[in-house]
């Protein structure tokens, strides 16, 4: 039986992924090391499958002494780690708490696998040290550039990416001197159920859903790469399971929209859904605000590698993916309200939509 521990796994990505692995591997055990920080909520690990096999613990992975001893007692044969800070716009408000957590806390989870699993006595044999990171590493591309492929330069823009760097070639330093056996994927930008509502696609649905203003920043054309995030848990576990050790591999959607397409699809799936809604057409809601300081203009992701050695490829579309994410904010307002934002929308969605209208 297969022992994981997953770091950040009370986060968005990293509770879908504990969901994912529980549902499609019974035999694997997870041990869940979370901070519990404004972006983690237990609430998201609520009504896990097979909850037996899956044990919380909230710490921090800068304990390295905490970290050993998971590792150890517990008998950790993979780490899937994705705790981090992952909000660009707080990285440009304030980079310290990326660096300490990111670059620091990456620091220590390689640190304590070095001891525990390569220290004396010990073997690689069968572990796997898997590094959650990002296509923001590579930077910006232009309108007529080639997508981010695996050999593509790091040429980060943001605090937030720069830490992420960091810690990529420090997992990769690892691998290559101590023989960790170490991988990477970098992904694009994930969407769907129990994102935090400071990012895009879930600002905007429950900013819409309470008549607030959609902010769209600058003039909208910026492009991202949107991955719905069970297809981007599907491609951790296949690098997991049957990547190369000391390689690393792009994970992308395949869908590229401009914001302010993204913005006016989801405004139209609530029209259509909502047709006695006061605020019909929602996208009149819309608003250009001033753009976000350094922002990428457009990422893109050739995800042919994962493809090709692995068999990976998204599933969703992201009419699909859109449609799966709305349903489930409407369905989910005690989620809302358990991540702190009762005051701004749990009250709201449940009067007015999801006893009404989230089965329409
Ligand atoms: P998130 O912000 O939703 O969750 C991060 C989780 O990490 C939270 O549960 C938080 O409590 C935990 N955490 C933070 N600091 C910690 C610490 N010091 N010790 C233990 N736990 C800590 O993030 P997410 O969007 O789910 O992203 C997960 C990972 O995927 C990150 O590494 C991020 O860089 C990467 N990533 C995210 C996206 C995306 O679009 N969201 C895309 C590519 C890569
Ligand atoms: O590319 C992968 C990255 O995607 C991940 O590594 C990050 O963790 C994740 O946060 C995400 O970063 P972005 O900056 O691309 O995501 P965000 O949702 O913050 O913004 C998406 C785009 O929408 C971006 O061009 C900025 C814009 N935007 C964002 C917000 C929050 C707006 O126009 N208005 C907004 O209110």
């Amino acid at each position: 039986m297969k022992r994981i521990l997953v770091t950040g796994g009370a986060g968005f990505i990293g509770s879908n992924f504990v969901r994912y692995v529980l549902t499609e591997r019974p035999g694997v055990q997870v041990v869940n090391l979370d901070a519990l920080t404004y972006a983690g909520s237990l609430e998201s690990l609520s009504g896990l499958p097979g909850e037996a096999r899956h044990a919380f613990v909230q710490g921090d992975i800068r304990d390295r002494g905490l970290v050993e001893r998971l590792l150890s007692e517990r008998q950790i044969d993979t780490i899937v780690h994705f705790a981090a800070e992952s909000h660009v716009d707080r990285s440009i408000a304030g980079p310290e708490a990326f660096i300490d957590t990111n670059v620091v806390g990456t620091l220590r989870l390689l640190e304590a696998a070095r001891a525990v699993w390569l220290g004396r006595g010990g073997s690689a044999e069968g572990k796997r040290f898997h590094h959650i990171s990002t296509d923001e590493v590579f930077g910006s591309l232009g309108p007529s550039d080639a997508a981010f492929h695996e050999g593509t330069p790091y040429a980060p823009s943001s605090p937030y990416a720069a830490s992420k760097a960091a810690a990529d070639h420090l997992v990769r330093a690892y691998a290559h001197t101590y023989g960790l056996p170490a991988s990477i994927t970098n992904c694009s930008n994930n969407y769907g159920p129990r994102q935090f509502p400071e990012k895009l696609i879930p600002l905007m649905i429950l900013n819409a859903l309470t008549g607030k203003p959609l902010p769209v920043y600058g003039d909208g054309a910026q492009v991202r790469d949107w991955i719905y995030v069970v297809d981007s848990c599907e491609a951790v576990l296949r690098v997991v399971e049957r990547g190369r050790a000391g390689e690393s591999y792009n994970v992308g959607g395949g869908n590229q929209p401009t914001n302010l397409e993204i913005v006016q699809q989801i405004c139209a799936v609530l029209d259509a859904r909502f047709p006695d809604s006061p605020y019909r057409p929602y996208s009149r809601l819309l608003r250009f605000v001033p753009d976000r300081p350094g922002h990428d203009r457009r990422y893109a992701v050739d995800f042919r590698k994962i493809e090709h050695e692995l068999g990976w490829r998204p599933r969703f579309s992201l009419d699909e993916g859109l449609s799966e994410t709305i349903a489930w904010y409407l369905a989910n307002p005690g989620w809302l309200s358990a991540i702190g934002r009762r005051d701004d929308y749990h009250g709201w969605i449940e009067r007015n939509y999801t006893k009404r209208g989230a089965d329409q």
